[in-house]
């Protein structure tokens, strides 16, 4: 069914929210993203690491845990395609990540989830990691649905200081600032109080506060958007009693710690939301960006390749989600499902009649039943971006190697059949041609749609030295 022609006819496919008989108040729902989550980084793959909370609700009554979940390589993208349900090759974003100072954001005309869930009565939270732009306001969260947002706008920073500092090589200098701000009516405010406060326990307190104060009258939506595991190795030392340092290099003993201190915030929240009596209102979300990056204690093996690359290690990640009332019993779901997919997935599940919505298919059927009614995965697109783009269909995968800014022909192709060889081993494209050939040309005819990348040089306009030392908003048109 996801011919090409289909698929661009998606792109013009305006929502309109159509709520089916609204009767009984739609779920809270609760996304608790981790950053540069490696795929074997939980302790039911690796029994040297520390994540019993996580495992607890993995593996629970009310559980489905999927087994192909699929986001982008990098940050940016990921987010990109979560916020507004579209490719990173449709919004301009597949090229890297936003840097600090950039004059960049994703396009304002692609709403984003809040946006739509606002519609259908939603109170929506970001507590964290932003990152798809802050040069000027209406990129900001608060401008894009959000009802409230108190974290950060970059890829990363101090776990201690929420500052962080870069070598500018035009200017010759090191460029260094602070990245923690709430937003009061579509103003960044920066927060200077939290130095010393470990990020992953600021971030699980702030986002506990704004769920005990919030009205229940209305459902919620709070994505709890971690720093954690994500560079700087920083960790406080009593997290690091959970992990053995006599078998892991000294990074992976402070990653483990990271983790460690992720997963308690993991039980907090839950522990959180029993205690209050929200849990059984609420749609427990866990899940990572992208894959992890070893240099930083990460591991995603058996899988091949890391953060940021196309290979399954930058792209496969561990997901499952956690509800009782709609989830019955536990079920491993083996669907394909892509971040793509839960823009409209979480519309699905806040009772608005959807089938798809952009590149994405409402997959919440999928998630409580295990049976897909109606639309079912079946193709999809890791990212079209040199030097490495590929696409999956069915059970085939198309690795394509070309040079310069856009995919062009004469390039080299790769195919693996992931079943038979998930580690991306055997390149089978000499036995395959026609399949090599028709999946080449779909990857041009995306090429061919695809809007060019958003991203630009940094802008010394966006000095902190212009904010009050912190990497703030305002410097872009
Ligand atoms: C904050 O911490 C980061 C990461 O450790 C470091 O690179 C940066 O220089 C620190 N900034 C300040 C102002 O101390």
């Amino acid at each position: 069914m996801l011919r090409v022609v289909s698929w661009i006819t998606w792109v013009t496919f305006q929502l309109t929210l159509v709520i089916s008989g609204v009767v009984a108040k739609p779920p809270n729902i609760l996304i608790f993203l981790a950053d540069d989550l490696g795929y074997a980084d939980l302790d039911w793959k690796d029994k040297s690491l520390h994540t019993p909370n996580l495992r607890e609700y993995a593996f629970a009554d009310g559980t489905a845990y999927l087994t192909n979940s699929y986001v982008l390589h990098l940050c940016t993208p990921t987010r990109s395609s979560l916020m507004t349900g579209y490719y990173p090759f449709r919004t301009g974003t597949q090229n890297g990540v936003f840097l600090p100072m950039e004059r960049s954001g994703v396009p304002l005309d692609f709403p984003f989830l809040p946006q739509h869930l606002s519609k259908a009565g939603y109170r929506n939270y970001l507590i964290g990691k932003w990152h798809l732009g802050n040069c000027k306001r209406d990129f900001l969260p608060t401008a894009r649905g959000f009802d409230y947002f108190y974290g950060y706008y970059s890829a990363q920073e101090g776990y201690f200081n929420h500052s962080l500092a870069f070598y500018d090589k035009h200017t010759d200098s090191m460029i260094g600032g602070l990245d923690l701000f709430t937003e009061v009516r579509g103003r960044p405010m920066a927060d200077h109080t939290k130095n010393g406060v470990y990020a992953t326990n600021l971030f699980t307190d702030e986002a506990i506060r704004i769920m005990s104060q919030h009205n229940r009258r209305d459902p919620f939506f709070m994505f709890l958007s971690h720093q954690s595991v994500h560079a700087p190795l920083q960790v406080p030392m009593q997290y690091r009693s959970f992990c053995n340092p006599l078998i892991m290099s000294k990074a992976r003993h402070i990653y483990c710690g990271m983790l460690a201190s992720l997963d308690e915030s993991f039980g907090q929240v839950v522990k959180f939301l029993k205690e209050s009596g929200l849990y059984d209102d609420t749609i427990i979300i866990f899940s990572s960006d992208n894959g992890g990056d070893p240099k930083a204690g990460a591991s995603n093996l058996p899988l091949k390749g890391a953060k940021s690359s196309v290979w399954e290690g930058g792209c496969k990640t561990t997901t499952f989600i956690h509800s009782p009332k709609y989830i019955p019993g536990f079920g491993i779901r083996k669907d394909l499902f892509h971040v793509v997919d839960w823009h409209a997935t979480l519309l699905g599940a806040a009772g608005v009649s959807i089938a798809k919505y952009g590149d994405g298919i409402n997959q919440w059927p999928m998630i409580t039943t295990g049976k897909s009614v109606g639309l079912r995965r079946n193709q999809m697109v890791y990212n079209i971006q040199p030097p490495l783009s590929a696409l999956r269909n069915n059970d085939f995968k198309l690795v394509y190697e070309s040079k310069g800014q856009t995919v062009t022909a004469g390039g080299r192709a790769r195919l693996y059949h992931l079943p038979s060889d998930p580690f991306e081993t055997r390149d089978i494209a000499r036995q395959q041609p026609k399949l090599v050939r028709k999946l080449v040309k779909r990857l041009l005819e995306f090429q061919s749609v695809a809007r060019p990348s958003v991203r630009t040089p940094i802008d010394p306009a966006g000095h902190p030295m212009r904010f009050g030392g912190a990497f703030s908003t305002g410097f872009c048109k």
